[in-house]
């Protein structure tokens, strides 16, 4: 059941509740894209495409530890052509879509997101943060690069949003935030997975087969919260909080920060996706009749 008080606008996008599908999860085929609609997702993000297609990393490429999930999956990924025919299936379900693409150059992001555009997307993700793809990785980090993706992608038609990492070591990530709003992105994402790595001690080697890969789950919580609550003091655009979500709670602590929705992942594997409406159903209670956007920035407040 859709409550009326859980709908949040992101710009020119009325989202029917604040919880979308993070991108990496379930985001490749637009059977699946559907499915997690059907079990009330305020909106679904594809997996993160490029141009052409990609085979990601060798195995293993996830590994559970007691704080939280690491991957290094290598962004793989059938490409932007194989990509607009399954978003093409999650629009004809009525499904609101983000397409989350990422590339070497601005020239890449540019014909990604017109491409993702024909494919009939609500808005483009544009991941600048995948925390272990070498220079794929740095984009985000540094607000003239920001500035230069975003710029060469902006496109009336189709609203860009932007994916900031969650790396704790970078001191100029409000920078990066303002550089992308004033280069004309419409919300700023915030975060990715944080890097991080497993080793094994028997073995006495790493687990994961690109020994390095990010972190995802309840750990990384408190550092989305952080980064959402600074970025929010800085930027008039809307913020997309990710990171650690796994309840009603979670989701309104977010809001508090400054989000105005939210990212879910890792806890889909655990819970599965009724997720979805438990969270939506949990923050409803929360708001006892209240709407998200009196929440929104309330932990500003003195
Ligand atoms: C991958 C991409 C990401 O953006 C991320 O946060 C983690 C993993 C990947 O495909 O390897």
């Amino acid at each position: 059941m859709q409550s009326e008080n859980l709908q949040v606008q992101i710009g020119e996008i009325t989202l029917r509740n604040p919880t979308l599908l993070a991108a990496g999860i379930l985001g490749l085929s637009g059977a699946s894209l559907k499915r997690v609609w059907r079990s009330n997702a305020g909106a679904v993000v594809t997996k993160s495409v490029s141009q052409e297609p990609r085979e990601g990393y060798s195995g293993p490429r996830v590994v559970e530890t007691p704080c939280g999930l690491i991957n290094s999956m290598g962004l793989p990924n059938p490409g932007i052509e194989e990509t607009q025919k399954e978003i093409e299936i999650a629009k004809d379900a009525g499904a609101t879509v983000i397409g989350s693409v990422f590339g070497e150059k601005a020239e890449d992001f540019a014909d990604l997101t017109e491409k993702m555009k024909k494919a009939g997307v609500d808005a483009v993700e544009l991941n600048l943060s995948c925390p272990h793809a070498g220079e794929l990785s740095t984009i985000g980090r540094n607000p003239e690069t920001t500035k230069e993706v975003v710029e060469a992608s902006k496109d009336p038609g189709v609203p860009i949003w932007v994916k900031l990492p969650g790396n704790t070591h970078i001191s100029s990530l409000v920078e990066v935030a303002k550089s992308a709003e004033s280069a004309g992105a419409e919300a700023i994402v915030l975060i990715n997975t944080v890097p991080a790595m497993a080793i094994d001690a028997t073995a006495e080697r790493p687990i994961l087969g690109h020994k390095t890969g990010g972190l995802s789950g309840h750990a990384i919580k408190p550092i989305g919260l952080r980064l959402v609550y600074e970025v929010y003091e800085e930027v008039d655009v809307p913020i997309i909080g990710s990171g650690g979500i796994a309840s009603g709670e979670d989701i309104i602590e977010y809001i508090l920060a400054g989000a105005s929705a939210a990212e879910i992942g890792t806890v889909i594997s655990d819970e599965g996706l009724d997720i979805f409406e438990k969270i939506c159903e949990e923050a409803s209670s929360y708001l006892d009749g209240r709407e998200i956007e009196e929440l929104k920035g309330k932990a500003h407040q003195e």
